[in-house]
């Protein structure tokens, strides 16, 4: 294995394998010079060429009309996402090639070929159909990692109904919250999904949720065989609603712009936001994208390991790989479920091509051990890709040469659940990559690193990241908030796209993320916001006041620490630390759940009555890591900290 200290002096880069740049659709840096140029001499040209490699139900007019901040992609142009997801690939020889291969975490298998996924899709449509269910409306989906989830999702894209997924680790009170804002007519559930060996409670969640957001239909997966609560008239079970149904289904022209899904992220506040992505430019983004990046091939088995509740599994398990005909894996479970090569005895058992995958799980599968590679055949593997987080150079370093052998380029790729799609990344037969950089901009993506004022700052100068020119597959708004839409994303910088990261760019052009520049924390690549958390905190009857920070964390990037102070009169100690914990937990679910709470008699502020966070989180972060410790911080000593560290500004 390559010598890290040295690869980092040496600034070391990895040059393509010569194997990957022989059969890349892009092989040389050449022919991505040649493609951005065209890209940005023709912007319209560019993407109506690619747009043209997809079905039209009826041909778009104008390629793209920008009113900043709304774009509006293949104006005029009548398709369907599903339709070329599935039914594009129908009349070929990818009939009867397998779009879907799934793994449950006890060790059940199925495989659904092009026309058999097909058949499902078309069946479920027409049961969402049967219950009333028609264009425009809202559906949430809060699956377990099942094929019947990319299933629900094709189906409401293919009738025209907007889905909106929720992860299954949030909580009832969180999918509450989203059922409510998106005003989803109905919810697509399990009675459970199973997870590192315990069956998650899916439907119990739903019947609390629905309690307090109703909805006229809930329908129910048979997944875990587990005893649930039943509402007559409002609950049905997926297999009965399909058992009578047709497996065909024609799919209907739907406008370019029609509401394809709505995705919850988090931002600054509070509430999280309703990212609303449209048909046609997120079918384009995702399916080039994936065609580009990944270099797709009729014989790859693809997997990325992301859950369809984020926008990773959005585009790049279900959209992406299915409009290019691929075949894509899903895995139910634990990535360590039951032993840590998990992960490894997939890729052996069904020659994974490519995977794509967080630094998180790199780092924890990498702290598992060699030995769980080891004794797994992984040389199916031809590429890699990272997503969601920074990757520190030692994990690049360790998913290159032990789990690539060497031999795989990796692509880090940098995107938001706003884009849509990859923004920035190599490509594997043409970029050099250097570890720790997501490399450059994808031909038609302008992306710069800009001063406050818009400015591109210099080599190596920290900067604002932004996206000068719009892309089909970016965000068209906040669901039922315009105005946020316009006021965090177009006019922090003026008149740019305005990602919310900090980045800089080497002497060689190569972009280097540095993280959030808002109170959004990312854990395990997944976003929270720091006010959400306080939110939940401070709705606990113990508490006065919460301010929460992240720390930096080995495996998950960052952990998410607590300062509490609590209501006069009350013994902080563990057991209120745990509650407190478990309270975040069922506000929003086992990912926010804080690592470490601490006590303090009051939280310092400026003389304005700002909190000061940075103090808070220079504290946070030289704490002792590992614990869940609990002192009570005597107010006088964080002022006396604030005083002479001067935190005042
Ligand atoms: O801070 C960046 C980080 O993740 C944020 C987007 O999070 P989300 O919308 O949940 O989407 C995650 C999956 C696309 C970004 O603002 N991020 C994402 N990819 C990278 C990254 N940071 C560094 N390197 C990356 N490759």
């Amino acid at each position: 294995m390559a010598d890290i200290e040295s690869v980092l002096r040496e600034q070391r880069v990895f040059d393509p394998p010569a194997e990957a740049a022989g059969r890349a659709r892009v092989g040389s840096m050449e022919e991505y010079e040649r493609l951005r140029r065209r890209a940005q001499e023709d912007r319209d040209g560019f993407w109506a060429e690619i747009a043209s490699e997809l079905h039209w139900h009826e041909p778009f007019e104008r390629v793209l009309e920008w009113n900043a901040p709304d774009a509006k992609w293949f104006v005029g142009g009548k398709t369907n996402i599903a339709y070329n997801c599935i039914d594009r690939h129908l009349s070929g020889a990818r009939r009867d090639k397998p779009a879907i291969e799934w793994v449950g975490e006890p060790g059940d298998r199925r495989t659904l070929t092009y026309a058999e996924l097909y058949a499902e899709v078309a069946k479920f449509s027409n049961a969402l159909e049967s219950l009333g269910i028609e264009r425009g409306d809202r559906v949430a989906i809060y699956m377990p990692m099942v094929p019947e989830a990319a299933i629900a999702m094709l189906a409401c894209a293919r009738i025209g109904a907007t889905h909106s997924v929720v992860f299954g680790g949030f909580s009832a009170e969180a999918l509450a919250d989203r059922i409510r804002d998106a005003g989803a007519k109905a919810v697509i559930t399990a009675d459970g999904g199973f997870r590192a060996g315990k069956v998650v409670p899916l439907k119990q969640n739903v019947d609390q949720a629905v309690a307090k957001a109703p909805v006229d239909h809930v329908v129910v997966l048979r997944r875990c065989e587990n005893d649930i609560a039943w509402t007559a008239g409002r609950d049905s079970w997926w297999h009965e609603l399909t058992g009578g149904a047709s497996a065909d289904h024609e799919a209907p022209a739907l406008d370019s712009e029609h509401p394809l899904y709505i995705l919850y992220t988090s931002g600054t506040t509070g509430k999280p936001k309703g990212i609303l992505h449209t048909t046609g430019g997120y079918m384009v983004g995702t399916y080039y994208t994936t065609k580009l990046v990944f270099d797709m091939q009729d014989d790859d088995v693809y997997w990325c390991t992301a859950d369809v509740g984020w926008v990773t599994g959005h585009s790049y398990v279900v959209y992406g790989p299915l409009a290019n005909g691929a075949t894509t894996l899903m895995y139910e479970g634990a990535p360590t479920y039951p032993e840590p090569d998990r992960l490894w005895k997939i890729v052996e058992d069904y020659k994974v091509s490519i995977f794509y995958t967080a630094p998180t799980a790199i780092r924890a599968l990498h702290r598992a051990g060699d030995e769980w590679p080891k004794r797994r055949d992984l040389s199916s593997l031809r590429l890699l890709g990272t997503v969601g987080e920074p990757i520190n150079p030692e994990a690049w370093m360790w998913y290159r040469e032990t789990i690539g052998g060497g031999r795989c380029p990796i692509v880090d790729t940098w995107w938001q659940t706003e884009t849509g799609a990859i923004m920035i990344s190599p490509l594997p037969g043409a970029t050099p990559t250097k570890p720790g950089s997501c490399t450059k901009p994808l031909p038609g993506i302008q992306a710069d690193v800009v001063d406050r004022q818009g400015n591109s700052v210099g080599t190596d100068e920290g900067g604002y990241l932004v996206v000068r020119e719009p892309w089909p597959s970016m965000l068209r708004t906040v669901y039922g908030d315009h105005e946020r839409f316009e006021k965090t994303y177009f006019s922090e910088i003026p008149g740019f796209y305005f990602a919310g990261d900090s980045a800089r760019r080497d002497a060689d052009g190569y972009f280097w993320v540095m993280g959030r520049v808002d109170d959004v924390i990312n854990i395990s690549g997944h976003r929270l916001s720091t006010m959400e958390v306080e939110s939940a905190l401070v709705s606990h009857d113990k508490v006065v006041e919460a301010a929460v920070v992240g720390r930096p964390d080995e495996i998950k990037g960052q952990a998410i620490v607590g300062f509490v102070t609590p209501k006069k009169g009350l013994e902080p100690d563990e057991e209120l630390a745990r509650e407190l914990m478990q309270h975040v937990v069922v506000q929003i679910g086992a990912l926010a759940r804080p690592a470490e709470i601490r006590f303090a008699e009051a939280l310092p502020k400026t003389r304005s009555g700002k909190i000061m966070r940075r103090l808070l989180k220079d504290v946070a972060a030289g704490a002792d890591s590992k614990g869940d410790t609990t002192t009570l911080e005597d107010g006088s000593v964080l002022d006396r900290l604030a005083a002479e560290r001067g935190y005042e500004e």
